[in-house]
């Protein structure tokens, strides 16, 4: 009787501080996990989530395989599905997505197959709000861009651009109405031609500058001849024409005093000598009479 009660008493032990019992509390059931604790067979589920995002189910027929699935699918070949693990809530997003708002993008659901079809023609330039910006002068010497900043097309001459072979600045150069009295030259921004007159002056003056249209510059010989037969008449390059007195004027008329004999030239002192005129000339060393028949400084190289 005594090791009855101890018995008895050890199978209760056993239980109280949870040992399994092999096979005490088999459900039959390869999906759950069987197990005796405190007094009362537990018997879990063996496939778990781990989190909302995942759905799991067993195989009873396979010995309790666990089968994971995700919780969130992409819908069509054109998403992609994301889960929040927190709320197990599916996010789906587009796989084909265009790069700018300048173009559309469009997928085939079946096939998965994207295609981004730009808006904008290929000189165009898609702005900020989306809309395509024509941003092309139609000049092939400036460089066209788009500037987000200002919002506005900018059209730089760029020097590098060789457009002077070009159809259009060759028209514009062909515009230009040129002959041999203009100098036409083809402003690059505008493509529109800038003339302007040749300059025919040589710094002559003993030259009178011209231009023919047909001939160019032309440098007629500047007459000096004042028609007074009592001058003789100089050119000089630098200061033009200039005269002198000639002595042999002199004494060919007749006079009383100086006053008869004033021949109202400043470069001249008129005298009457021997009842005869005469008009020295009164300049400086350097100097001749100019065509006011003043004192003026010349070179003498003539
Ligand atoms: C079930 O699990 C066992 C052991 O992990 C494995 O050998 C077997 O292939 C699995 N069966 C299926 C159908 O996944
Ligand atoms: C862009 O503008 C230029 C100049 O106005 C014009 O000649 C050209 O045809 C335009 N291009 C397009 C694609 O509209
Ligand atoms: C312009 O064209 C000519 C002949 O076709 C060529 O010799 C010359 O190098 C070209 N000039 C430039 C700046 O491209
Ligand atoms: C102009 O004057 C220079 C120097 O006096 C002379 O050599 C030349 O022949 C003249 N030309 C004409 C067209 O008269
Ligand atoms: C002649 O010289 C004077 C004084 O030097 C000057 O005032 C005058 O303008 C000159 N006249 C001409 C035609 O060069």
């Amino acid at each position: 009787m005594k090791i009855k009660y101890l018995l008895l008493f050890i199978t209760i032990f056993l239980v109280f501080v949870n040992c399994e019992i092999e096979g005490l509390c088999d459900d039959g059931d390869p999906c759950t996990i069987d197990r005796f604790k405190i007094l009362r067979c537990e018997h879990l589920q063996k496939c778990q989530a781990k989190d909302l995002c995942e759905t799991v189910t067993c195989n009873r027929r396979q010995g309790g395989n666990c089968t994971v699935t995700p919780r969130c699918h992409a819908r069509t070949l054109c998403e992609q599905a994301l889960c929040d693990v927190n709320t197990g809530q599916c996010i789906y997003t587009p796989t084909c997505i265009s790069g700018d708002r300048c173009s559309i993008a469009s997928c085939n659901e079946e096939t998965g197959e994207c295609k981004i079809t730009p808006k904008c023609k290929p000189e165009e330039i898609c702005d900020e709000r989306g809309f395509c910006v024509n941003c092309s002068d139609n000049n092939p010497c400036t460089t066209d861009f788009y500037s987000p900043y200002y919002g506005i097309c900018i059209n730089i001459v760029n020097e590098w651009m060789n457009c002077e072979n070009t159809t259009e600045y060759q028209k514009c150069l062909k515009g230009c109405n040129t002959n041999k009295c203009t100098n036409a030259v083809c402003d690059k921004q505008t493509l529109k031609c800038i003339q302007s007159y040749k300059d025919c002056s040589d710094g002559n003056l003993c030259t009178a500058d011209v231009c023919d249209n047909d001939l160019g510059c032309i440098h007629n010989n500047v007459s000096c001849d004042d028609g007074n037969p009592c001058t003789q008449d100089f050119c000089d390059n630098e200061y033009g024409c200039h005269y002198k007195p000639d002595p042999t004027c002199d004494g060919l008329s007749s006079c009383y005093s100086n006053k008869d004999c004033s021949d109202n030239l400043d470069c001249t002192t008129d005298r009457c000598e021997y009842g005869k005129c005469t008009h020295s000339f009164n300049c400086g060393f350097d100097q001749l009479c100019n065509k006011s028949y003043k004192c003026e400084k010349v070179r003498f190289e003539n």
